[in-house]
């Protein structure tokens, strides 16, 4: 009789639960596809009682995670505990270094500790998988290391972060606020445990460093991307980028410039009727630009038990079917380390300004944006709130630093009575 691929599974949150419906449910399907039958040996959670919808008692049960890694009878070790340290780097690392592959949803854990983790499961001779920990159900990974592989590529960007697009979105559609759409995301179970990693913009910057490394032959870079949340974002902005053609995205783009690897994450606006624009709720959208295939669209659910449950399995069906590949695409000793860009692309910029309605004032800012080389391109100007007259300006093509001097003296005038909101308009 064949041999079977044996499982544990380390946390059993909804990620957790779902991997165990999916073997449960597809035994026939998953063995007919790999080759082998794929079984779950021993699981490990926080609480043993817990009521979670399926039924552990075939399995056996370790009390502390880091046992499941030193068991005989395991081949296949998946974490799904979560946390860049702790319990779940504990597990990785005995696993990796008993032999045994690993599949993790973290992408906390790989965004700080993925050289390292991914050296030792290549001294190892074993997989490191980790593409449930990037944009959910979208095989993005998989796309980038081997469909693509022939490719140099040339921008990797997309929305990453399921809870913030469906706050965007919804607050868009409802006229809702921010707050009241955090609350319905967390209680719908998208959320991080901790809302501050989603809307700070930080879950998907971990991402974001994880596919610049496998994109562009770099080590891991978390530090090196500029993150900016969208908790600045407000209803009045979202309102006025929609009147005039935009969406507001908390976008991720990287890509290799001239001096080094630019990533960062951070609002931007971007056309109300492209891919990203369209782009509702919880789902997530990645983009690969490749000189040879052009671009690339993946689109899917980016978060919840189905869908990352799906990534998960999807990689263990790859090491069942004796899939070795290096865990950023290419050896982890030949990824160079990252040297952080500094230029920064030029872009167009949304401005939104407060200003007292006074004689003269559009006059100053306008004077005040040429003089600094910031050339406007669409200018409207909104029903006065009090005494306040909201401006919005688009601008042509201009660098941040450039920017963010004219709006530094813009901010220094008593007739500017909030600071200026910018958001960068990508081209997409
Ligand atoms: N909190 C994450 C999201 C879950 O909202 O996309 C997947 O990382």
């Amino acid at each position: 009789m064949t041999k079977s691929l044996r499982l544990a599974i380390a946390g059993l949150g909804t990620v957790g639960a779902g991997i165990v419906k999916i073997v449960q449910q597809h035994g026939d399907l998953l063995t007919a596809r790999a080759g082998q039958p794929i079984e779950i040996v021993a699981v490990s959670a926080r609480s043993r009682s817990k009521d979670r919808g399926v039924d552990l008692s075939g399995y056996a049960w370790e009390d502390d995670a880091v046992e499941l890694a030193r068991r005989d009878d395991v081949d296949v070790l998946i974490e799904v505990i979560g946390g860049e340290d702790g319990p779940a780097k504990a597990v990785v690392e005995t696993a990796l270094a008993n032999g045994k592959h690993v599949v993790t949803a973290n992408k906390a854990l790989l965004a700080i500790h993925g050289q390292n983790l991914a050296t030792l499961a290549e001294e190892n001779h074993v997989a490191l998988r980790f593409e449930a920990a990037v944009a959910g159900g979208i095989p993005i990974v998989k796309a980038l290391t081997e469909g693509l592989a022939a490719n140099k590529i040339e921008r990797v960007m997309g929305v990453m972060n399921g809870t913030c697009n469906y706050i965007l979105t919804v607050m868009e559609a409802t006229g809702a606020d921010y707050a009241d759409v955090l609350r319905d995301a967390q209680e719908l179970g998208y959320a991080e445990s901790d809302p501050t990693v989603d809307v700070g913009g930080f879950d998907a910057a971990h991402k974001l460093s994880l596919l610049a490394a496998t994109a562009f032959g770099t080590q891991v870079d978390f530090g090196g991307v500029k993150i900016e949340g969208i908790q600045r974002i407000t209803l009045t902005d979202i309102k006025n980028a929609a009147d005039m053609g935009f969406r507001i995205k908390l976008l991720g783009v990287a890509s290799m410039n001239d001096d080094g690897l630019e990533q960062r994450m951070q609002p931007c606006l971007v056309p109300t009727n492209s891919p990203l624009g369209m782009l509702e709720g919880v789902s997530n959208m990645v983009i690969v630009e490749g000189d040879y295939v052009g671009q690339i669209v993946l689109q899917g659910p980016g978060a919840g038990e189905g869908p990352t449950a799906s990534a998960v399995m999807g990689d263990v069906m790859d090491i069942a079917r004796g899939l070795l590949i290096p865990v950023f695409g290419q050896p982890a000793v030949t990824l160079a380390k990252a040297t952080r860009s500094n230029i920064g692309m030029d872009a167009e910029y949304y401005l939104r300004f407060s200003l007292a309605d006074e004689a003269g004032v559009m006059a100053a800012i306008s004077t005040t944006l040429g003089e600094h080389g910031v050339s406007i391109n669409r200018m409207r100007q909104y029903n006065h709130d009090g005494d306040i007259a909201p401006v919005i300006i688009l601008t042509h093509e201009v660098s941040r630093a450039q920017l963010d001097e004219a709006l530094g003296v813009i901010a220094a005038m008593d007739t500017c009575l909030e600071k200026p909101i910018a958001i960068r308009i990508e081209t997409v």
